[in-house]
């Protein structure tokens, strides 16, 4: 089976391809040649994924998925949540998002947050969504070098050590993104 992945992404690509083995043909945006930035202004996860996925099969009604992720604070009434990427502003500064997020929380006590993961996949014209939610707590201090974004203040329940003071393989066993890549390869496998 033929599908695109709607990611200009090197590193997810190949993340994704080992994920979904050989009987799977994934093709990026690049592959189909589509070169310009997919508009992500929904407010909504689950909106920016399909918005994504749809946004790719108009331009050329090939199967598709695409994902969006977010970070969602309780205390923060979700927040910064499909901001996740630009909530200290357009250049994408991950540090200055983890400060903004520790800013904001303060002393608060309530720290609990979760990673949410959608997918949207646009299977012979009809759509599916799939979800990873990884919950943790937000701790205060940034802790690890390791993997991105607001990695080196989340800290996952049951874990001591934070995604970002984690091997990537040991985040790939619980993170938001692999538990609904998982949904997606069970699916497909399972379909016709
Ligand atoms: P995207 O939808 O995968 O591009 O993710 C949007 C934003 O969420 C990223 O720019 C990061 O700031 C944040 N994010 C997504 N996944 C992770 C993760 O696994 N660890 C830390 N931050 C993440």
């Amino acid at each position: 089976m033929t599908l695109v992945f709607a990611s200009n992404n090197e590193h997810k690509i190949k993340e994704i391809k080992s994920l979904l083995g050989n009987s799977f043909t994934l093709l990026s945006l690049h592959d189909i040649n589509i070169r310009e930035d997919i508009p992500e202004e929904e407010p909504q996860i689950e909106g920016n994924a399909l918005t994504k996925a749809r946004y790719v099969f108009n331009a050329c009604g090939l199967n598709v998925f695409a994902d969006d992720t977010g970070l969602e604070i309780a205390e923060l009434n979700g927040l910064p949540g499909v901001h996740s990427a630009r909530f200290a502003g357009e250049n994408k500064d991950s540090s200055a998002n983890i400060e903004k997020v520790l800013f904001l929380l303060g002393n608060s006590k309530n720290r609990k947050a979760r990673f949410r993961t959608v997918i949207a996949l646009i299977l012979e014209k009809k759509e599916y969504l799939f979800e990873g939610i990884v919950n943790g707590t937000i701790i205060k201090e940034k802790r690890g070098i390791e993997g991105f974004g607001y990695d080196p203040i989340f800290l996952p329940d049951g874990k001591t050590c934070t995604f970002a003071q984690m091997e990537l393989s040991e985040k790939n066993t619980i993170s938001h993104r692999a538990l609904a890549f998982e949904k997606l390869k069970k699916f497909l496998v399972n379909y016709g």
